[in-house]
C-alpha cells in the first residue's frame, strides 16, 4: 500500500516544491544581462543603453522596486523602455518612484498591450498551441489601466513617445533617430504611420517595438534601422532546462524568444522582462531581466 502512493505523492510534492520555486524564488531573482553591439560607425564612442521590459508592476512588488531604483548606478547613456510596465491601476505611481534618476537620463518607450488592459485570468498553458492575441478580439475594448497618465509623465521627464512616432535625441556624443509601432499584439501597430527610409546624416538609427513580430522587424529593417529592441515574450517565462523556450506568444521563433540576434541587415535585441502576469506569477528557467547594450563600433 505505501509503495502505490509512493510515486504519486513524490510527484505532487515535486510539482510543489517547483511552484514554489518559481513563483517566490525565480521570479524575483533578478538578472542583469550586458550585451556588445558593434552596430555603430568606426571610431565613434561607446554608449550604453539600458533595456527594460514586461515589469508588469502590481502593489506589493518590493524587490522588483527595489531593483529597478539600483539600474541607475549603471550610468545609461539611454534608457529604452519596451511596455507592458504595469499591470494595476494604482502602479503607476510606484514605477515612475523607482524609475527615478533614470527619468533625468534620454529616454524612450512604447506601450504592450498590459498598459492598457488590466490582467484577467487564463489558463497559462493554452500559450503551448495558440498566442493571447485572440483574447483582446473578444475582451473588453475600452483601455481600463492609466497608459495615458503613464504616458504624460513619462514625456514630461523628456522621454520619446514612440507609439507609431517616430522623433530623435541627443544620446552621449551621437544623434540618434528613433522609429516605434504601438503594440502589434493589440492590432495597435501602424508601421504606415512612420514608414520610409530613415535619415543618413544620423549617427545611429533605433527602431523600439514591444512586440518583436517578424513582419514589423522586416520592414523596421527595410527602411534602414541598424538596432531593433523589444520585449513581450517574457522570454518563454517556463522553459525547459536544457531545452529553452517553448512559446513566444507571437510570430518570432523560439530561438530569438531573448537575447542579441540578427534580423536580416539589423541586430535584434528581445528582452525576457523584468515581470509576469499577476495571474501567472512565476518563471521557470527563465529568471526576470534587464539588459545593458554597449554599442561599439563595426569592425572596419
Ligand atoms: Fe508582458
Amino acid at each position: 500500500m505505501r509503495k502505490l502512493y509512493a510515486v504519486p505523492l513524490g510527484l505532487v510534492g515535486t510539482g510543489a516544491a517547483t511552484l514554489a520555486y518559481a513563483s517566490m524564488i525565480e521570479r524575483n531573482w533578478f538578472h542583469l544581462r550586458r550585451f556588445e553591439v558593434p552596430v555603430l560607425a568606426p571610431g565613434a564612442r561607446s554608449i550604453k543603453i539600458l533595456h527594460i521590459s514586461d515589469t508588469h508592476l502590481t502593489p506589493g512588488r518590493a524587490r522588483l522596486l527595489s531593483w529597478l531604483r539600483k539600474l541607475d548606478e549603471l550610468e545609461p547613456d539611454l534608457v529604452v523602455n519596451t511596455g507592458d510596465s504595469v499591470s494595476h491601476p494604482d502602479a503607476v505611481g510606484p514605477f515612475l518612484d523607482a524609475l527615478g534618476p533614470l527619468l533625468d537620463r534620454p529616454g524612450v518607450f512604447v506601450y504592450g498591450s498590459n498598459d492598457l488592459y488590466s490582467p484577467v485570468f487564463k489558463n497559462p498553458t493554452r500559450y503551448l498551441w495558440r498566442t493571447s492575441k485572440k483574447d483582446y478580439a473578444v475582451r473588453r475594448r475600452v483601455p481600463d489601466l492609466p497608459y495615458r497618465e503613464m504616458g504624460a509623465a513619462l514625456m514630461a521627464a523628456g522621454w520619446l513617445d514612440l507609439n507609431n512616432r517616430i522623433g530623435r535625441l541627443k544620446v552621449g556624443p551621437l544623434d540618434v533617430e528613433f522609429g516605434g509601432i504601438d503594440d502589434s499584439h493589440i492590432n495597435r501597430d501602424r508601421y504606415d504611420k512612420i514608414a520610409g527610409p530613415v535619415d543618413p546624416q544620423a549617427d545611429l538609427r533605433i527602431g523600439v517595438t514591444h512586440s518583436p513580430e517578424p513582419r514589423n522587424l522586416d520592414r523596421f529593417a527595410a527602411d534602414g534601422y541598424e538596432l531593433l529592441l523589444a520585449g513581450h515574450t517574457h522570454g518563454g517565462q517556463i522553459c525547459v532546462p536544457f531545452y529553452g523556450a517553448l512559446t513566444t506568444n507571437c510570430g518570432i521563433e523560439p530561438a530569438r524568444v531573448k537575447g542579441l540576434h540578427r534580423h536580416g541587415p539589423s541586430w535584434l535585441h528581445v528582452s525576457a522582462g523584468l515581470g509576469t502576469s499577476p495571474m501567472a506569477p512565476f518563471r521557470f528557467c527563465c529568471p526576470p531581466e534587464a539588459s545593458l547594450l554597449t554599442l561599439v563600433p563595426r569592425p572596419s
